[in-house]
């Protein structure tokens, strides 16, 4: 049996909660994919591995390889990817250019837009041509530099106001769900029952159809920057510095390598008596 379709995760909602993670690697697609519905390919690839203050100078090249790495790594989640800042704003035709060699060049099912209302026309342009395309509303980290900082989103009523406008434009026009970043828990229920899409929440409540994070944040192996709604499942972080920190003091001891770990050693145990 094959992946999870985008008509699968569509028909999803207000169902089972649909598990959502991020991946940039082989290694960690092999782990996180027997437990995921959709693998996320996202541009926090810039930030979380490249050591990128924000996402804003991720390319198309780097989404590509990364998508192909998590592709390789994974076959059963839906794999949908981030288009980058600056690859899909311009025009709806750049949009469907840049979608289509990341689809082409990765095998990925659909791609992911941050946008609401004003992507509307771009979404259903995609949509129509063979382009499922994930929308991403709410706090949107592209907008980094408009937002004047990553602020939680939908704090006064014209605030949830535009969150619910994105929504309800981006479902019309086609996009099969929508991720909600950051957004005020009474916003995001509202936003939630209101469209006929499952939303995806990422610090936008338990009342989303399905949920995602940063698999680095929830790992404890990125902790430059920890909002509010990462919760951390694991130390991996810790785990690390104690490994590398254990090998360091057996490299300086030469209790690293032992014969074990050494060619043409044929009496194992003798070495160091002849040493
Ligand atoms: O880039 C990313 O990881 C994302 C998720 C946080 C939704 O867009
Ligand atoms: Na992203």
């Amino acid at each position: 049996k094959g992946r999870v379709t985008v008509p699968a995760l569509r028909a999803r909602k207000g169902g089972e909660p649909i598990v959502c993670l991020t991946a940039y690697t082989t290694p960690m697609a092999q782990r996180l994919d027997a437990y995921c519905d959709l693998l996320l390919v996202g541009d926090s690839v810039g930030t979380v591995v490249y050591g990128m203050d924000t996402t804003l100078a991720v390319t198309v090249d780097m989404m590509v390889n990364h998508g192909k790495a998590v592709m390789r790594g994974s076959k059963h989640a839906c794999v949908v990817i981030d288009l980058p800042f600056g690859s899909y704003q311009e025009s709806k035709e750049q949009a469907f250019r840049t979608a289509a060699h990341i689809m082409a060049e990765t095998g990925c099912a659909a791609v992911k837009l941050e946008g609401g209302a004003e992507l509307a026309d771009t979404i259903e342009f995609l949509t129509q041509r063979g382009v499922p395309v994930m929308a991403h509303i709410g706090l949107m980290p592209q907008q980094v530099n408009t937002l004047g900082g990553f602020k939680s989103q939908g704090r006064d009523d014209a605030a949830a106001a535009r969150v619910l406008a994105d929504a309800k434009a981006v479902a019309k026009a086609g996009a099969f769900s929508v991720v909600i970043e950051g957004t005020v828990e009474a916003v995001a229920r509202t936003v939630s029952a209101e469209i006929n899409i499952p939303t995806i929440g990422i610090g936008a409540s338990p009342a989303c159809d399905g949920q995602v994070l940063v698999t680095e944040d929830m790992l404890g192996l990125f902790s430059d920057f920890t909002p509010k709604f990462v919760k951390r499942y694991a130390n991996l972080g810790d785990l690390v510095e104690k490994a590398a920190s254990d090998y360091a003091a057996e490299v300086k001891s030469r209790s690293f390598p032992a014969d074990e770990h050494c060619y043409g050693i044929k009496n194992p145990g003798n070495l160091r008596a002849v040493n």
